[in-house]
């Protein structure tokens, strides 16, 4: 043990691996890392560890805003908000989380601009806020102005605030550093007991085993999985696969959403804060189709039914663009000026990436896998699962990584900036509470084993596979057969050819065989978290035989919730190495969270979703 010597400032080195010892390990430094961190930092010795240089983080890249019914600008309520998350989750939320994250968003904002946030402001001074896809006043009437934005740069300001205020905190961040194994430890009694992570240090080649109380994951989501994202090149999902292959489960991993502008052929975002602003969608002949579908709100419906439409038009022949493969995005009645300062990143994007000009002519757009709905499941305290009800005690997870449910099976625009922000603070405020009164756990004997393992098992494979090859395959797949609209044979297609690969990747080869910035090595680690996350995907969206919110079945066109108004939970079972799903993937049901009146009926009964 070397533990006692252990501390944050001088790590002991043993065996050739680095010990630190910190109270509260946090895995990420995007959003939901950090505010956790600026919740434990002052209560707790507090590191941060990240492959990535924090403000590289993926919570930069979101853009159009953070809802919390301020009523800046217009009449508004935390309860419409509820309702709205509960109605556009199509009802597999979890009602009292979506309380919680509408409740606690009024300070969460306030939070952020005490922290020094820069939003856009009304001519009087407010906070100002935009319409966003599935945010209506009183019940689905009308759209409601409920995002506070900065531009449509809004994630990158949370994350450079933050990132400031974790520095004046003096919070310790271990950069470039991935973490690949959560230390657990089993009970006499069986339960699982936190002891730390192991992370590889990218500019060595080292590895670092942190001791500590309580681990945060907040490692972002896993849309690499698809080819055609929204996702940084980083999000591999590997705090997900981690949790996975420990043998905790998974909650709603067939839930994933397609944001509907993407730019088309490439995926890049262009924020729904443009529609917000007033810009519509149209098809080859120019009509604004959404009328059609949503007569209501429109071109502000919630995502998976403008992605669904967007599809729809394309497959019947009313796709833009010389092989009808998109449809068009009109910013053009918006003016130079409110696109040059409201929208001005998206503006670029469409100019630099496809050479349009959103100031004169439409934009071609298509939906682009943007942001998955399940992960590691949680309580509302941010507490992990590891089962329906047990507490893994001293293990958290926030942010995209986590399954709280607050988005059931289709999260509103906006509501991820406010989950990080809500979660995170629960989290980081619930760990401090947790390691006042625990004790470290005992470290194993060689901790760093199975990271050592891994690293030069696929360091040293002899074999021939091409990890871009595998990657390549497993993305186009997955766009083509379990994207916007499944069925049974498009997603047993693409389970046979997640198995081969699973089969070919025993044998990847890496070329760099060295120890420094060895960023062929770790691509081919998260190649392995990956197609361990893809399978998952693809096992519980099969078994999900409804359609609901992000998980569209041709095949079972309707929602069913008699049979399926329930939480999906996957348990890795028996040999993970094995090619046929059935032996290492178990399935049960978890049920939803409904919230009552005092009357003692449904405050969100599930009622038909029409918008
Ligand atoms: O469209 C957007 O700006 C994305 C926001 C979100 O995913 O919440």
């Amino acid at each position: 043990m070397t533990t006692d010597t252990a501390s944050d400032t001088a790590p002991v080195l043993k065996d050739g691996v680095y010990y630190h010892q910190f109270d509260i390990v946090i895995v990420g430094a995007g959003g939901a890392g950090m505010r956790a961190a600026i919740e434990a930092g002052p209560g707790a010795r507090t590191a941060v560890i990240s492959k990535l240089y924090p403000t590289r983080s993926h919570t930069g890249a979101a853009q159009g805003g953070m809802a919390a019914a301020l009523a800046n600008v217009e009449e508004d309520s935390w309860e419409w908000h509820t309702f709205d998350t509960v109605k556009g989750g199509d009802y597999l939320v979890d009602q009292d989380a979506a309380e919680i994250l509408a409740k606690e968003a009024i300070d969460a904002v306030i939070d952020l601009e005490n922290m020094g946030l820069p939003f856009n402001r009304t001519p009087e001074g407010k906070i100002d806020q935009r319409r966003f896809g599935g945010h209506t006043a009183d019940h689905g009437k009308t759209p409601v102005r409920r995002a506070c934005y900065a531009a449509d740069r809004t994630g990158h300001m949370i994350l450079q605030t933050l990132f400031q205020n974790c520095v004046k905190l003096g919070i310790n961040f271990f950069n470039e550093f991935y973490v690949l194994d959560l230390v657990t430890v089993k009970d006499a009694d069986g339960s699982t007991k936190v002891a730390g992570v192991v992370a590889y240090e990218l500019a060595t080649g080292d590895l670092h085993v942190f001791q500590s109380k309580a681990v945060i994951f907040a490692t972002g989501g896993f849309g690499k999985i698809f080819k055609t994202t929204s996702n940084a090149h980083t999000l591999t999902g590997d705090g997900v696969g981690i949790i996975w292959r420990k043998g905790l489960p998974l909650e709603d991993m067939e839930f994933f959403q397609f944001h509907p502008t993407g730019l088309a052929g490439l995926g890049i975002l262009l924020t729904e804060g443009a529609r917000g602003e007033g810009a519509i969608l149209r098809n080859v002949s120019g009509e604004r189709f959404m009328e059609r579908y949503a007569p209501t709100i429109k071109d502000l419906a919630p995502r998976d039914i403008v992605s669904r439409c967007m599809v729809q038009e394309v497959a019947e022949g009313r796709g833009a663009g010389p092989h009808r493969d998109y449809v068009l995005l009109d910013c053009t009645h918006l003016g130079a000026e409110v696109l040059e300062t409201k929208l001005p990143d998206i503006t670029e994007f469409a100019r630099t990436y496809l050479g349009v000009d959103p100031v004169v002519e439409p934009v071609p757009v298509m939906p682009t896998a943007h942001y998955a709905m399940g992960g590691i499941p949680t309580n509302n305290n941010a507490e992990v699962l590891s089962d329906n009800t047990t507490v893994v005690p001293g293990l958290y997870a926030a942010g995209e990584c986590a399954c709280v449910s607050v988005h059931g099976s289709n999260r509103l625009g906006t509501n991820s900036l406010l989950d990080i922000n809500v979660f995170g603070k629960r989290a980081g405020r619930n760990a401090v509470e947790y390691v006042k009164t625990a004790d470290f756990v005992a470290l194993p004997e060689d901790p760093a084993k199975e990271v050592r393992e891994l690293i030069e098992g696929l360091r040293t494979n002899e074999g021939t596979e091409r990890i871009a090859v595998l990657r390549k395959t497993l993305q186009d797949e997955m766009d083509r057969k379990a994207q916007v609209f499944r069925t049974d044979e498009s997603l047993g297609e693409v389970l046979e050819v997640i198995e081969e690969l699973r089969e070919r990747f025993k044998n990847v080869h890496v070329d760099d065989k060295g120890k420094r910035y060895n960023t062929d090595l770790l691509e081919a680690v998260e190649l392995g978290f990956l197609l361990d996350i893809a399978e998952v995907v693809v096992v519980t969206a099969k078994n999900r035989k409804e359609s609901r919110g992000g998980h569209m079945r041709d095949d079972f066109p309707k929602r069913d919730d008699e049979n399926y108004m329930q939480h999906t939970m996957a348990y890795l079972s028996g040999d993970p190495h094995s090619s046929s799903p059935e032996d290492h993937i178990a399935l049960g049901w978890k049920p939803v969270v409904f919230t009552k009146n005092e009357a003692g009926e449904l405050r969100y009964p599930p009622l038909e979703r029409k918008y």
